[in-house]
């Protein structure tokens, strides 16, 4: 393997970012994003390169000042099992942490995978309703087999003024 750098998306990534987020959904993994959905958040998305392709890409949503969803994380199948999605899922609790966030989750079916990232199962019910914004448009809404993990962000006195910006949200 190639030496993989992780950084922020820029907006020149977000044809790729929707690819890579629609390839995992075809396999029926994640929520396919369009591409606009894509370019309004590009802020919230971290990425893993291989030289000039992007190999692994991850985003923390915002769902009130203090609780985030880590979404649309996915590598690509050659990369799987190489610590990239961890790698992403350890930086978007970094930048969680410097947005001040206290709480982050995911709805998944990879439950062990974000176990081994330290987060636990968790009932779906504990968090608001918004979270349930993506699942009105989702076929599988009345016969859901995603689990909720949550892991608590260490904690800080205030966000840090480096942190991605979100206004948009
Ligand atoms: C889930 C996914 C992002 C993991 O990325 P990855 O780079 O392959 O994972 P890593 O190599 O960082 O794996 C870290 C650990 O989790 C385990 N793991 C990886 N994928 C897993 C999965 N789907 N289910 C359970 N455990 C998994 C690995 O074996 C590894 O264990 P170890 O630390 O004991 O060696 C990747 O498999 C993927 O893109 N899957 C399709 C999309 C998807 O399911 N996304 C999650 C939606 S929330």
């Amino acid at each position: 393997m190639n030496e993989i750098v992780f950084r922020k998306a820029t907006p020149n990534d977000a044809q790729p970012i929707t690819d890579l987020v629609n390839l995992g959904a075809g396999e029926k993994q994640l929520l396919p994003r369009s591409l606009e959905y894509v370019r309004a958040s590009i802020e919230n998305w971290i990425i893993a390169a291989e030289s000039s392709r992007i190999v692994g890409v991850g985003s923390l949503f915002d769902l009130s000042p203090i609780l985030a969803e880590v979404r649309s994380l996915v590598v690509a199948p050659e990369h799987r099992q190489d610590g990239i999605g961890a790698d992403i899922v350890n930086r978007l609790m970094d930048e969680a942490h410097a947005r001040g966030i206290s709480t982050v989750f995911a709805l998944t079916r990879a439950v062990s995978f974000f176990e081994k990232q330290g987060f636990a199962v968790t009932a779906k019910e504990n968090f608001p309703e918004k979270v349930w914004r993506d699942c009105m448009t989702c076929s599988l809404q009345d016969a859901c087999d995603e689990v909720a993990v949550v892991k608590t962000v260490g904690s800080r006195q205030s966000p840090d003024k480096s942190a991605i910006s979100n206004s948009q949200f």
